[in-house]
């Protein structure tokens, strides 16, 4: 049976309190379901070396990748201190969002009012780069 949105949400919320977010306070989840129904999840790891520290989104997709998953279908995202606060991708996870999305992929994060809000890769970052 393939994960809905709910099961993704919880997962993210299940993975971002494992974040390790010593330096900022600010605790990421991210949760992925392939286009072959696989599940990925991943949290922010900070370093000491403060550039080293690593976005959840990132290390969902590096999950998918040494898993096999070629395509993210749907990849839900929540952050915040303490609660969930508004979160979306920073502009590099948009970057690897778009290396293994398509037209239908689905970037879902918590919104203001803090319900689930939807995009499409193209939305989040238009004009992309592409290597031709
Ligand atoms: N962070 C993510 O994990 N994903 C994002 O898209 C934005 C920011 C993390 C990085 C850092 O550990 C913390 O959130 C604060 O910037």
């Amino acid at each position: 049976m393939t994960a809905n949105e709910d099961d993704l949400l919880d997962l993210a919320k299940q993975v971002r309190s494992r974040a390790y977010a010593p330096f900022s306070g600010y605790r990421v989840g991210a949760a992925i379901v392939d286009s072959d129904g696989n599940v990925h999840s991943g949290c922010n790891v900070e370093n000491a070396a403060y550039p080293e520290g690593i976005c959840a989104e990132t290390n969902a997709i590096g999950s998918m990748v040494a898993a096999g998953g070629k395509k993210i279908a749907r990849i839900v995202v929540v952050g915040g201190r303490d609660g969930l606060d508004p979160c979306t991708p920073c502009g590099g996870c948009r970057q690897r969002i778009r290396e293994f999305s398509d037209d239908d992929t689905i970037v879902a994060v918590v919104g203001a009012g803090g319900s689930l809000e939807r995009f499409t890769i193209d939305e989040l970052l238009p004009e992309s780069f592409k290597l031709s």
